[in-house]
Protein backbone atom coordinates (compact mmCIF):
# COMPACT_ATOMS: atom_id res chain seq x y z
CA UNK A 1 0.00 0.00 0.00
CA UNK A 2 1.45 3.36 -0.89
CA UNK A 3 2.29 5.35 2.10
CA UNK A 4 -0.09 8.15 2.19
CA UNK A 5 0.25 11.52 1.12
CA UNK A 6 2.13 14.37 3.30
CA UNK A 7 1.22 17.70 3.49
CA UNK A 8 4.24 19.33 2.73
CA UNK A 9 4.37 22.94 3.93
CA UNK A 10 7.66 24.62 3.65
CA UNK A 11 8.43 27.52 6.28
CA UNK A 12 11.51 29.54 6.74
CA UNK A 13 11.80 30.95 10.10
CA UNK A 14 13.91 33.86 9.66
CA UNK A 15 14.92 37.51 10.81
CA UNK A 16 18.63 39.35 9.98
CA UNK A 17 19.31 39.69 13.43
CA UNK A 18 20.53 36.94 15.47
CA UNK A 19 19.50 35.55 19.36
CA UNK A 20 15.97 36.44 18.30
CA UNK A 21 14.67 33.33 19.30
CA UNK A 22 15.04 31.84 15.32
CA UNK A 23 16.41 28.19 16.35
CA UNK A 24 14.35 28.00 19.87
CA UNK A 25 11.32 28.52 17.97
CA UNK A 26 12.24 26.72 14.86
CA UNK A 27 12.79 23.57 17.38
CA UNK A 28 10.11 23.77 19.37
CA UNK A 29 7.56 24.39 16.82
CA UNK A 30 8.36 21.01 14.99
CA UNK A 31 8.41 19.18 18.33
CA UNK A 32 4.64 20.45 19.50
CA UNK A 33 3.59 19.96 15.55
CA UNK A 34 5.26 16.15 16.12
CA UNK A 35 3.59 15.65 19.25
CA UNK A 36 0.21 16.53 17.39
CA UNK A 37 1.54 13.86 14.61
CA UNK A 38 2.75 15.58 12.31
CA UNK A 39 6.05 14.36 10.23
CA UNK A 40 8.81 17.29 10.40
CA UNK A 41 11.76 18.42 8.71
CA UNK A 42 14.36 20.93 10.47
CA UNK A 43 16.39 21.63 7.97
CA UNK A 44 19.51 23.71 9.62
CA UNK A 45 20.83 25.97 7.12
CA UNK A 46 23.01 28.14 9.42
CA UNK A 47 27.09 27.47 9.47
CA UNK A 48 26.46 28.24 13.25
CA UNK A 49 24.53 25.23 13.92
CA UNK A 50 22.09 26.25 16.31
CA UNK A 51 19.06 23.56 15.87
CA UNK A 52 21.72 20.56 15.51
CA UNK A 53 23.15 21.62 19.21
CA UNK A 54 19.73 22.78 20.49
CA UNK A 55 18.51 18.88 19.56
CA UNK A 56 21.53 17.60 20.68
CA UNK A 57 23.49 16.61 17.71
CA UNK A 58 27.53 17.36 17.82
CA UNK A 59 27.46 19.50 14.79
CA UNK A 60 30.80 18.34 13.01
CA UNK A 61 29.86 14.79 12.97
CA UNK A 62 27.34 13.87 10.35
CA UNK A 63 26.94 14.95 6.76
CA UNK A 64 23.91 17.14 6.27
CA UNK A 65 22.72 20.52 4.77
CA UNK A 66 26.42 21.25 3.11
CA UNK A 67 26.26 17.60 1.27
CA UNK A 68 21.86 18.53 0.37
CA UNK A 69 22.97 21.16 -1.59
CA UNK A 70 26.21 20.71 -3.04
CA UNK A 71 25.69 16.67 -3.87
CA UNK A 72 22.42 14.52 -5.10
CA UNK A 73 22.58 12.72 -1.69
CA UNK A 74 19.07 11.87 -1.23
CA UNK A 75 17.21 13.46 2.14
CA UNK A 76 16.50 10.00 3.89
CA UNK A 77 20.76 9.72 3.59
CA UNK A 78 21.43 12.79 5.40
CA UNK A 79 18.29 13.04 8.21
CA UNK A 80 19.03 12.42 11.65
CA UNK A 81 16.33 10.65 14.03
CA UNK A 82 17.76 9.27 16.69
CA UNK A 83 17.00 11.14 19.92
CA UNK A 84 14.84 13.34 17.88
CA UNK A 85 11.72 14.10 19.62
CA UNK A 86 8.38 12.84 18.55
CA UNK A 87 8.00 12.43 14.30
CA UNK A 88 10.69 15.34 13.87
CA UNK A 89 13.88 14.73 11.82
CA UNK A 90 16.63 16.80 10.82
CA UNK A 91 19.17 17.65 8.62
CA UNK A 92 22.43 18.77 10.81
CA UNK A 93 24.27 21.70 9.95
CA UNK A 94 28.44 22.01 10.40
CA UNK A 95 31.03 25.41 10.34
CA UNK A 96 31.95 23.93 6.85
CA UNK A 97 28.66 24.87 5.47
CA UNK A 98 29.93 28.47 5.80
CA UNK A 99 32.43 27.37 2.53
CA UNK A 100 29.09 26.69 0.42
CA UNK A 101 29.88 29.53 -1.99
CA UNK A 102 33.31 28.25 -2.69
CA UNK A 103 32.08 24.40 -3.21
CA UNK A 104 29.41 25.78 -5.15
CA UNK A 105 29.82 25.28 -9.02
CA UNK A 106 30.13 29.25 -10.92
CA UNK A 107 26.82 28.11 -12.70
CA UNK A 108 24.57 27.15 -9.95
CA UNK A 109 21.59 29.52 -9.55
CA UNK A 110 22.46 30.31 -5.70
CA UNK A 111 19.36 31.55 -5.07
CA UNK A 112 17.77 28.01 -6.21
CA UNK A 113 20.04 25.41 -4.33
CA UNK A 114 16.96 24.18 -2.15
CA UNK A 115 14.83 23.82 -4.59
CA UNK A 116 15.26 20.03 -5.60
CA UNK A 117 15.86 19.25 -2.00
CA UNK A 118 12.62 21.10 -0.85
CA UNK A 119 10.21 19.18 -3.69
CA UNK A 120 11.94 15.87 -2.09
CA UNK A 121 11.36 16.82 1.34
CA UNK A 122 7.92 17.92 0.12
CA UNK A 123 7.00 14.25 -0.59
CA UNK A 124 7.79 12.94 2.91
CA UNK A 125 6.98 15.60 5.32
CA UNK A 126 3.75 17.79 6.27
CA UNK A 127 6.30 20.40 7.78
CA UNK A 128 9.42 21.37 6.65
CA UNK A 129 11.32 24.13 8.91
CA UNK A 130 14.02 25.75 7.66
CA UNK A 131 16.20 27.39 10.41
CA UNK A 132 18.06 30.68 9.07
CA UNK A 133 21.01 32.23 9.73
CA UNK A 134 21.32 35.41 10.92
CA UNK A 135 22.37 37.14 7.79
CA UNK A 136 19.74 37.96 5.11
CA UNK A 137 22.80 38.19 2.38
CA UNK A 138 23.97 34.64 3.42
CA UNK A 139 23.43 31.88 0.82
CA UNK A 140 21.33 29.86 2.25
CA UNK A 141 18.82 32.60 3.39
CA UNK A 142 17.92 33.65 -0.05
CA UNK A 143 17.48 30.59 -0.89
CA UNK A 144 15.30 29.73 1.80
CA UNK A 145 13.61 33.15 1.45
CA UNK A 146 13.46 32.16 -1.93
CA UNK A 147 12.10 28.21 -2.23
CA UNK A 148 9.51 28.51 1.03
CA UNK A 149 5.76 28.93 0.82
CA UNK A 150 5.60 30.58 4.00
CA UNK A 151 7.96 32.49 6.77
CA UNK A 152 7.67 33.06 10.29
CA UNK A 153 9.17 36.05 11.38
CA UNK A 154 10.84 35.59 15.18
CA UNK A 155 11.59 38.65 17.14
CA UNK A 156 12.41 39.33 20.53
CA UNK A 157 10.39 42.28 21.76
CA UNK A 158 13.57 44.46 22.64
CA UNK A 159 14.58 47.68 23.01
CA UNK A 160 16.78 47.64 20.22
CA UNK A 161 14.15 45.48 17.99
CA UNK A 162 12.25 48.43 16.39
CA UNK A 163 14.93 48.93 13.83
CA UNK A 164 15.68 45.34 13.13
CA UNK A 165 11.35 44.65 13.06
CA UNK A 166 11.95 47.38 10.00
CA UNK A 167 14.70 45.58 8.15
CA UNK A 168 12.91 42.40 8.68
CA UNK A 169 9.84 43.44 7.22
CA UNK A 170 11.95 45.23 4.67
CA UNK A 171 13.78 42.18 3.38
CA UNK A 172 10.19 40.20 3.41
CA UNK A 173 8.46 42.87 1.05
CA UNK A 174 11.84 42.93 -1.39
CA UNK A 175 11.42 38.92 -1.35
CA UNK A 176 8.06 39.02 -2.60
CA UNK A 177 8.60 41.61 -5.32
CA UNK A 178 11.82 40.27 -6.78
CA UNK A 179 12.51 37.02 -6.11
CA UNK A 180 9.32 34.43 -4.34
CA UNK A 181 6.04 36.18 -5.01
CA UNK A 182 4.69 33.38 -3.56
CA UNK A 183 6.21 33.99 -0.36
CA UNK A 184 3.61 34.49 2.67
CA UNK A 185 4.02 35.57 6.23
CA UNK A 186 2.60 32.63 8.26
CA UNK A 187 2.99 34.57 11.42
CA UNK A 188 5.07 36.94 13.43
CA UNK A 189 6.14 35.47 16.85
CA UNK A 190 7.60 37.57 20.27
CA UNK A 191 9.23 34.87 21.91
CA UNK A 192 11.17 36.06 25.68
CA UNK A 193 8.35 38.21 26.42
CA UNK A 194 8.88 39.84 29.80
CA UNK A 195 5.61 40.97 31.28
CA UNK A 196 6.82 44.37 32.53
CA UNK A 197 7.45 45.36 28.56
CA UNK A 198 3.88 46.23 27.82
CA UNK A 199 4.32 49.64 26.29
CA UNK A 200 7.22 48.26 24.00
CA UNK A 201 5.32 45.34 22.69
CA UNK A 202 2.21 47.34 21.44
CA UNK A 203 4.67 49.59 20.19
CA UNK A 204 6.35 46.76 17.95
CA UNK A 205 3.20 45.12 17.38
CA UNK A 206 1.27 48.28 15.69
CA UNK A 207 4.42 48.16 13.79
CA UNK A 208 3.66 44.51 13.05
CA UNK A 209 0.13 45.13 12.76
CA UNK A 210 0.57 48.43 10.04
CA UNK A 211 2.63 46.34 7.68
CA UNK A 212 1.27 43.04 8.23
CA UNK A 213 -2.31 43.26 9.07
CA UNK A 214 -3.43 40.13 10.78
CA UNK A 215 -0.37 38.44 11.19
CA UNK A 216 0.90 38.97 14.49
CA UNK A 217 0.01 35.04 16.15
CA UNK A 218 -2.08 35.75 19.25
CA UNK A 219 0.65 33.47 20.80
CA UNK A 220 3.27 35.10 22.36
CA UNK A 221 6.39 33.10 24.07
CA UNK A 222 7.07 34.28 27.61
CA UNK A 223 10.51 34.81 28.95
CA UNK A 224 11.89 31.32 30.20
CA UNK A 225 15.36 30.57 31.97
CA UNK A 226 14.45 26.83 31.18
CA UNK A 227 14.95 27.75 27.25
CA UNK A 228 18.47 28.63 27.28
CA UNK A 229 18.81 25.82 29.58
CA UNK A 230 17.55 22.79 27.77
CA UNK A 231 19.38 24.34 24.13
CA UNK A 232 22.80 23.64 26.31
CA UNK A 233 21.85 20.02 27.06
CA UNK A 234 20.66 19.65 23.72
CA UNK A 235 16.48 18.83 24.13
CA UNK A 236 13.66 20.63 23.63
CA UNK A 237 10.86 21.30 26.42
CA UNK A 238 8.86 18.40 24.70
CA UNK A 239 11.76 15.70 25.56
CA UNK A 240 11.17 15.58 29.21
CA UNK A 241 8.68 14.67 31.21
CA UNK A 242 8.24 17.78 33.39
CA UNK A 243 9.33 20.67 31.38
CA UNK A 244 6.49 19.26 28.62
CA UNK A 245 4.01 20.97 31.63
CA UNK A 246 5.93 24.18 31.55
CA UNK A 247 3.45 26.81 31.10
CA UNK A 248 6.20 27.92 27.90
CA UNK A 249 5.85 24.13 26.30
CA UNK A 250 1.71 25.23 26.56
CA UNK A 251 2.74 28.06 24.47
CA UNK A 252 4.60 26.24 22.12
CA UNK A 253 1.53 23.99 21.55
CA UNK A 254 -0.61 26.75 21.00
CA UNK A 255 1.54 28.57 18.68
CA UNK A 256 2.00 25.38 16.62
CA UNK A 257 -1.67 25.16 16.65
CA UNK A 258 -2.37 28.55 14.96
CA UNK A 259 0.25 27.70 12.51
CA UNK A 260 -1.54 24.28 11.90
CA UNK A 261 -5.05 26.45 11.26
CA UNK A 262 -3.27 29.16 9.24
CA UNK A 263 -1.64 26.47 6.77
CA UNK A 264 -5.18 24.19 6.59
CA UNK A 265 -7.13 27.39 5.93
CA UNK A 266 -4.62 28.96 3.63
CA UNK A 267 -7.38 31.13 1.49
CA UNK A 268 -9.39 32.15 4.37
CA UNK A 269 -6.63 33.53 6.38
CA UNK A 270 -4.90 35.15 3.46
CA UNK A 271 -8.15 36.90 2.79
CA UNK A 272 -8.43 37.72 6.65
CA UNK A 273 -11.27 35.66 7.35
CA UNK A 274 -11.81 34.51 10.91
CA UNK A 275 -11.06 31.07 11.88
CA UNK A 276 -12.11 29.14 14.54
CA UNK A 277 -9.33 27.92 16.56
CA UNK A 278 -10.30 24.05 17.13
CA UNK A 279 -11.87 22.98 13.49
CA UNK A 280 -8.53 22.55 12.01
CA UNK A 281 -8.51 19.28 14.40
CA UNK A 282 -11.52 18.23 13.59
CA UNK A 283 -10.65 18.21 10.15
CA UNK A 284 -7.18 16.48 10.27
CA UNK A 285 -6.41 12.50 10.71
CA UNK A 286 -4.05 14.24 13.53
CA UNK A 287 -6.59 15.78 15.69
CA UNK A 288 -6.81 12.72 17.90
CA UNK A 289 -3.18 12.83 19.10
CA UNK A 290 -3.32 16.51 19.66
CA UNK A 291 -6.32 16.84 21.28
CA UNK A 292 -5.01 14.36 23.19
CA UNK A 293 -1.65 16.25 24.07
CA UNK A 294 -4.53 19.22 25.07
CA UNK A 295 -5.38 16.61 27.79
CA UNK A 296 -2.20 15.71 28.68
CA UNK A 297 -1.09 19.52 29.40
CA UNK A 298 -4.56 20.28 30.58
CA UNK A 299 -4.38 23.21 27.72
CA UNK A 300 -8.48 24.02 26.26
CA UNK A 301 -8.93 26.66 24.54
N1 LIG B 1 11.37 32.55 25.46
C1 LIG B 1 12.66 32.63 25.81
N2 LIG B 1 13.01 32.96 27.08
C2 LIG B 1 14.32 33.07 27.43
N3 LIG B 1 15.34 32.84 26.60
C3 LIG B 1 15.05 32.50 25.32
C4 LIG B 1 13.71 32.39 24.86
N4 LIG B 1 13.73 32.02 23.55
C5 LIG B 1 15.04 31.91 23.22
N5 LIG B 1 15.83 32.19 24.27
C6 LIG B 1 17.30 32.21 24.32
O1 LIG B 1 17.77 33.34 23.60
C7 LIG B 1 18.96 33.02 22.91
C8 LIG B 1 18.78 33.30 21.43
O2 LIG B 1 17.77 32.45 20.93
P1 LIG B 1 17.92 31.66 19.56
O3 LIG B 1 16.71 30.84 19.38
O4 LIG B 1 19.23 30.96 19.50
O5 LIG B 1 17.92 32.89 18.55
P2 LIG B 1 18.42 32.97 17.01
O6 LIG B 1 18.28 31.62 16.41
O7 LIG B 1 17.50 34.00 16.41
O8 LIG B 1 19.84 33.47 17.05
C9 LIG B 1 19.24 31.56 23.21
O9 LIG B 1 20.15 31.50 24.29
C10 LIG B 1 17.90 31.00 23.62
O10 LIG B 1 18.02 29.89 24.50
MG1 LIG C 1 19.72 30.48 15.37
Amino acid sequence: MPAPKKLGFTITVGNAKGGVGKTTVTVHLAAALGLGGYRCLIIDLDSAAGATKHLGVQPDGFAGTLELLTTDEPIHALTITDGMPKNVSLIPSRTQLSELDVRLSRFVDRTRILERPLAEACAHYDFILLDTAPAAAEITTVAAYASAAWFLLSAFPHPLSLAGMNEALRDIADVRRHRNPRLEVLGVVFSNVDGRATRLRAELEQLVNDALPGRMFETRIAQAVILPELSGRGITLFQDGMTMRLPVAQQYLRLAAEVEQRVLHREDFLTGKPLPLNAAHCRTPHARELSLADVILGWAT
